[in-house]
């Protein structure tokens, strides 16, 4: 496994993209201390201050087009288990592959939960023929970022683990658990010893997203229902408020 380390970069995606177009091996790892131009899914600006963990994993996975969506289920899975096993985090997976954590916060001296974003993943593929070329998973946890200095909008939607452990963590530890783990997740899913069904029956026990009233935003427009099953494809199945169900292969996700 290649890691290379930059003090600033333009997007991890970027770099990540030139290294695999330039033949870096399978694993190879590209990590930013700080983005200029982070990005999110559908063309969304992603904060990357200093003190978040802001990575692109390179992968050449051996998989048919079809079913590479799979790496990005065993990518938010991994982040998910690791923030629970190893720091014992309130977490959940929101479709299609967000990490929230359920967060305690005082309203009018009234307790209450909201989940709110501590990481997200964005992935580009190109393809050769009808191989996979590379798959570039880019990943993005706050960690030692302090989303209590956002703007009250961010506040309510996003946290960081020192916000929520209120200290900081090492996102070397962090980052190599999570290689260890998507490295085994990854070989499982190449060598057929975990289906594409039951990587997606591990992956819906750990999400919040099943059963919540949902705005799914697309780039060709929204969907709003019921959210009642991710299927083996890895798109959200939801259901309007007339009974009509649609299945969404790509958006983001807002619980309502
Ligand atoms: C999302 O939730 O919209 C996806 C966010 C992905 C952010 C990460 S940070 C590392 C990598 N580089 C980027 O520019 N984006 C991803």
């Amino acid at each position: 496994m290649q890691i290379h380390f930059f003090s600033t970069l333009s997007s991890t995606m970027d770099k990540a993209r030139e290294l695999a177009r330039n033949n870096a091996p399978h694993f190879s790892v590209v990590v930013a201390e700080e983005q200029v131009k982070g990005r999110g899914r559908l063309n969304r600006v992603w904060l990357s201050d200093k003190g978040g963990l802001w990575f692109t994993v390179i992968l050449r996975p051996i998989l048919p087009p079809n079913l590479a969506f799979q790496v990005n289920f065993c990518a938010s899975l991994s982040i998910a288990k690791i923030l629970k096993g190893k720091y014992g985090l309130d977490v959940s997976v929101k479709w299609p592959n967000d990490i929230l954590i359920r967060d305690k916060e005082l309203v009018n001296s009234n307790e209450i939960f909201t989940n709110k974003k501590i990481a997200g993943l964005l992935s580009e593929m190109e393809t050769s023929g009808d191989k996979v070329a590379f798959i570039n998973i880019g990943i993005g946890i706050n960690v030692n970022n302090d989303v209590n200095n956002s703007t009250k909008i961010e506040r309510l939607k996003a946290t960081s683990i020192r916000n929520i452990l209120n200290k900081d963590i090492s996102k070397m530890d962090l980052l190599s658990s999570f290689l260890d783990e998507f490295e085994k997740q990854i070989v499982a899913i190449e060598s057929e010893s975990i289906s594409c069904i039951a990587l997606i029956e591990e992956w819906k026990q750990m999400t919040s997203t099943i059963g919540k009233k949902v705005r799914i935003e697309t780039f060709d427009g929204f969907y709003e229902g019921i959210a009642i099953d991710v299927e083996q494809t890895g798109a959200l199945l939801i259901r309007d408020d007339f009974g009509t169900e649609k299945s969404i292969i790509y958006g983001d996700c807002f619980y309502k």
